[in-house]
């Protein structure tokens, strides 16, 4: 199947999704949509009056494999917000096209959510930043070198979007501010994407750092792409879970990974949820 066919199948599944997404949530009205990165999944506890909904009682939705992701829908408030928090994503190194990683992004549209919250783990490039740190994302390489708008123009989106400000700077104001006031570390930079599996070597971290990458990891990048082009304003922080490739002499795994997110989930939590309260 070409992108191009992979891009208009998935369309015409999103529809059906919607609808029953839209059925499951009832008169609530989800202001903000919650990304949330692997082992990140924690903040799905602190929704109140929540409605849990499996992906797999979504037709056609993506169901992702990895370990550390839950695959539900999770609808309440936050910080007195109506939010909709997404527990699990599929990534393209699952083997799904970008297409298929952006799906819940065009439900998010048919929606008409007005700001989604991204989250990830990611290795820490800049040689100050440390495993453990949160870091606002400001801009991104997609290093992944696909986008998710293949094929068909999508109902409501233009041809070549714009992306001068992919991350909202009003949003990310808020988030500093937030942090600030929390008294939680808050690092800012540049996000690479690629899309794995394989953890990266030193040679490519080296060039990422060149390039002007501060972090890396295999996500967000196709989801901020299509929800720009959808007029959804984008606002994402990592997890730096592990110095990259070569920073240090030690190997990465993903076990390593899912124990830092465990050691900074109150932080990020706190983080989101009180910048959520403040977004308009
Ligand atoms: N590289 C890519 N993805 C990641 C990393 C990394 O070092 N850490 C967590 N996700």
């Amino acid at each position: 199947m070409s992108l191009a066919d992979v891009g208009s199948e998935v369309g015409s599944s999103v529809g059906s999704a919607t609808e029953a997404l839209r059925a499951a949530l009832g008169d609530r009205r989800p202001r903000v949509a919650i990304t949330m990165g692997s082992g990140l999944g924690g903040l799905g506890a602190r929704i109140e009056d929540p409605i849990e909904i499996p992906y797999t009682e979504l037709p056609a939705w993506p169901l992702t494999t990895v370990v550390g992701h839950a695959g539900k829908v999770v609808a309440g408030t936050l910080g007195g917000v109506a939010v909709l928090g997404l527990s699990g994503r599929v990534h393209v190194y699952e083997g799904a096209e970008t297409a298929r990683a952006i799906f819940y992004v065009r439900v998010l549209e048919e929606l008409e959510v007005p700001i989604l919250f991204l989250s990830n783990a990611a290795g820490a490039i800049h040689p100050t930043f440390a495993p453990g740190d949160l870091m606002l994302i400001s801009d991104h390489i997609n290093m992944m070198f696909r986008s998710p708008l293949i094929g068909p123009v999508h109902e409501g989106e233009q041809r070549f979007p714009d992306l001068s400000d992919p991350y909202d700077p009003e949003l990310r104001s808020i988030v500093r501010e937030t942090a600030l006031e929390l008294g939680v570390g808050l690092q800012e930079g540049v996000y690479a994407a690629m899309h794995g599996p394989a953890y990266e070597t030193p040679a490519e971290i080296r060039m990422l750092e060149r390039f002007g990458a501060d972090a890396v990891g295999m996500s967000t990048v196709p989801e901020v792409i299509a929800a720009r082009a959808g007029g959804i304003r984008c606002v994402a922080v990592s997890c730096l879970t592990n110095y990259a490739a070569g920073v240090t002499s030690e190997p990465l795994d993903h076990e390593e990974v899912l124990e830092v997110t465990v050691q900074v989930q109150d932080d990020f939590e706190r983080l989101v949820a009180g910048s959520i309260a403040r977004f308009e």
